[in-house]
């Protein structure tokens, strides 16, 4: 497995990844625009071929911190410590750019990811009401850098 920056190549096995395990449909030209203005916030986890089977899409919008806008790993790959390695690479370049935090928003029935935020000492700031489209709930987690 390796870990590299996002390519517009990469745009319709990430869309795929985001569409089986997110269930959202996004424009495609969104990854490559996000891409552009944080090239190493957009890590990619590659397999020895060099096809995307994970990745973190983080986004730099409120001053010194990150959030993290997607995170997902193909479903074939998941435990075997891809997102683990997403997840250390993109907190060491959030200390490297200086930021204090990082946040993100998650449904409040992922269990899975729940419980991998907390193991990476995330915690609930906040219950967001009807924050997804099919008007689940959301929490937003933060973690200090
Ligand atoms: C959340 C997600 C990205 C984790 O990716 P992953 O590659 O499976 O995670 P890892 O294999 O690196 O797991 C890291 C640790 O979490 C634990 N873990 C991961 N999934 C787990 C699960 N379903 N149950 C229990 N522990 C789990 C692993 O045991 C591992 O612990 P270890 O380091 O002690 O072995 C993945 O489950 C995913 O893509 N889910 C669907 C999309 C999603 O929900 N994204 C988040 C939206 S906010």
């Amino acid at each position: 497995m390796s870990l590299r920056g996002y390519r517009d190549s990469d745009m319709p096995f990430v869309a795929a990844i985001v569409a089986e395990a997110l269930h959202e449909h996004y424009e495609p030209s969104l990854y490559g625009s996000l891409s552009a203005e944080w090239p190493q916030g957009f890590l990619i986890a590659a397999d020895a071929r060099d096809v995307p089977v994970g990745f973190l899409l983080g986004v730099n919008q409120v001053e010194r911190e990150a959030r993290v806008l997607m995170f997902a790993v193909d479903r074939n790959h998941r435990m075997q410590g891809v997102g683990a390695l997403l997840m250390d690479a993109f907190l060491l370049r959030c200390r490297d750019r200086g930021y204090r935090r990082t946040t993100l928003e998650v449904r409040v029935s992922n269990a899975t990811a729940i419980r991998f935020y907390t193991r990476y000492q995330y915690s609930v700031i906040d219950l967001l009401r009807a924050y997804y489209s099919d008007g689940e709930n959301g929490y937003q987690m933060a973690r200090d850098l």
